[in-house]
């Protein structure tokens, strides 16, 4: 029988301080009413401390101990994160070794953005089906906090910082990843970027310059309703099933009206999408592993549910993967 990555546990770590959408009507020209509205955010989570690092190995740590196996057993880590604190090592390599996972396990960073986690989702499962790897560590985290400039209105009241954690045990049987797909369109990069701090070599002079998050936010939300739609039913299919056997969908957490759109696109009810945007925004590539951790703990994924996630950001990258629990 073939080899199946089964999500064999869950963790997450957001940081203590909440900032609230009264709070940054204190910073910014926006307003409770303007943010709720456009986006479904209450209030998001901004790190004191918490780095990269810092909530990585503590989300991977909780999914460990969901799991019940000891960070020796993972012979892989794969990161997503375009937000990490050194430009190397890798997040992965710090975590390896923060969390005392073995020498000579493999541990590598993907760069993709809001799709992070699903693209290290991806390859983490490929290595295992592959049986290049046994128990394998993937985590989606990011910091947005530290790129967002706090002046701009338009981004800064959209994002927030938060990880998420699973572990994936090579197995066989019906449990497990199903099909996962990646993709990119690299024409469209100017949507959504962060030109950060390393001057770079064939971009213009003022994009150079310029630090922070730039967003084309309507552009953006067209595309991300209709390729996230496209892409859930493209997997669906390929894995011989139909939109009527998802058990619940969890869904990149950008917008609520981005979430809703897909929702009545593929005409699930409202009990079959997983929603916690309220609380802490658009988490980039913590966005999904957050939001599953949480509907596990809430006891909304039951053994056996076809469970869907489904995400998109800058690159412009997206993705979706078909789990049965
Ligand atoms: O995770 C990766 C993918 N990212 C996304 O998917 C984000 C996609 N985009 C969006 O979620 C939405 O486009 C936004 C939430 C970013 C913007 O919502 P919108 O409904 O598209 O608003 P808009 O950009 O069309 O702006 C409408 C108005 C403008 O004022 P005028 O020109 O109509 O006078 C903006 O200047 O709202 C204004 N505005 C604000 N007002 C209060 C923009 N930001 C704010 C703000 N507070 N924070």
């Amino acid at each position: 029988m073939a080899l199946r990555s089964r999500i064999s546990g869950t963790g997450s770590c957001v940081p203590r301080k909440v900032v609230t959408n009264q709070d940054l009507e204190r910073i910014v020209d926006t307003s409770d009413s303007w943010i709720s509205s456009r986006t479904g955010i209450k209030e998001r989570r901004v790190s004191v401390g918490e780095t990269t690092v810092v909530m990585a190995v503590k989300a991977a740590r909780n999914a460990l101990k969901s799991a019940d196996i000891s960070a020796k057993e993972i012979d892989l880590v794969v990161v997503g994160t375009v937000t990490p604190e050194m430009i190397f090592p890798s997040t992965a390599c710090l975590v390896q070794s923060q969390l005392g996972i073995k020498s000579g396990a493999a541990a590598f960073d993907v760069s993709a953005a809001c799709s992070g986690f699903l693209y290290a989702l991806d390859a983490a499962d490929k290595y295992i089906k592959a049986g290049a790897a046994k128990k394998a560590l993937v985590i989606g985290v990011d910091q947005f906090s530290r790129i967002i400039d706090w002046k701009d209105r338009s981004t800064c009241v959209l994002f927030g910082d938060g990880a998420g954690a699973v572990v994936l045990s090579a197995g066989e049987g019906e449990r497990g990843v199903l099909s996962s797909v990646i993709h990119s369109d690299g024409r469209h990069w100017e949507m959504l970027y962060a030109p950060g701090s390393i001057q770079p070599s064939h971009f213009e002079e003022k994009a150079a310059n310029d630090y922070y998050v730039k967003m084309n936010g309507n552009e953006t939300f067209k595309l991300a309703v209709r390729t996230m739609g496209k892409a859930i039913t493209d997997i669906i299919e390929d894995a011989g099933l139909a939109t009527e056997d998802i058990a619940l969908l969890i869904p990149h957490q950008a917008n609520i009206r981005i979430i809703n759109a897909t929702k009545e696109r593929l005409k699930l009810p409202d009990d079959r999408v997983f929603t916690n945007i309220e609380k802490y925004g658009n988490t980039s590539a913590g966005s999904i592993p957050l939001a599953l951790d949480e509907a596990v703990r809430a006891g909304r994924v039951k053994d056996g549910d076809i469970v869907v996630f489904v995400s998109f950001g800058g690159g412009l990258t997206w993705g979706a993967t078909v789990v049965r629990w």
